[in-house]
């Protein structure tokens, strides 16, 4: 049995579908970074889809992957908080301003809290940038300390991030970006997500594995969620 089983994100986000007002909530937030810095939202869509894959594959039942993936959908939303020449900065940062980027999980944490889907919201927007060797930020959380979903997050953004194309600089290729992911494992990520990412990547096409595929707009996921925030709890369940 996965350890993922046994993890608090999913008994407690289990009782609660992903609801209307968060989901409403988290279009808008989705819609105002897209307006703000097209590059994060879009990217964003990419992790969401394989965030909700990975927590399928371990385990989650659908809810739980639900919440994940809308986590993932706002995850980087402290963007927002930043200065905007600072995020559309193409040169590399120094070191005030990666001081000023690493405020961005605890940023987008004081905006999703007020949620009614809140728990794994603020787990994900808070903890995605935890490494499981302490070294991460905002909290140097370790290992199990850091929440499943965002453990989850932090592996999907890696490899979204290597792989998407964009003009100014190149992307890695799925393999490369698996076999980064797998050199980092239990030190940057969760050796076991990681196992879950490559099975799941590994099923996918070509399309899949660069997140070309419709299905991973943001629009596409939002009409995808309101589905089941909108259905009935008994069936929303599944
Ligand atoms: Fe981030």
């Amino acid at each position: 049995m996965s350890r993922f089983l046994r993890t608090p994100w999913r008994s407690r986000s289990a009782a609660r579908a992903v609801d209307s007002a968060s989901l409403a909530t988290g279009v808008a937030l989705v819609r105002a970074l897209a307006a703000f810095d097209s590059e994060t939202a879009e990217h964003s869509a990419a992790v969401a889809l394989y965030s909700r894959d990975v927590a399928l594959h371990l385990g989650a039942d659908g809810d739980s992957a639900a919440a994940i993936q809308l986590g993932a959908l706002v995850h980087d939303v402290g963007k927002l908080a930043l200065p905007a020449e600072l995020l559309l900065k193409a040169e590399p940062l120094d070191e005030d301003e990666c001081a000023l980027v690493r405020e961005h999980p605890e940023a987008g944490a004081r905006i999703v809290s007020g949620l009614p889907s809140s728990h794994t919201l603020l787990a994900i927007v808070r903890h995605h940038h935890e490494r499981v060797d302490g070294r991460g930020y905002p909290h140097g959380l370790r290992g199990s300390e850091i929440p499943a979903a965002a453990r989850i997050v932090g592996a999907c953004d890696a490899y979204a991030a290597m792989t998407q194309h964009r003009p100014y600089r190149a992307s890695v290729t799925p393999d490369d970006a698996i076999a980064e992911l797998r050199r980092n494992a239990d030190a940057q990520f969760d050796a076991e997500v990681v196992a879950a990412l490559v099975w799941v990547l590994d099923r996918g096409d070509e399309d899949y594995r660069l997140a070309r595929a419709a299905r991973f707009t943001a629009e596409h996921q939002h009409a995808e969620l309101a589905e089941r925030a909108e259905a009935p709890r008994h069936a929303a369940a599944s």
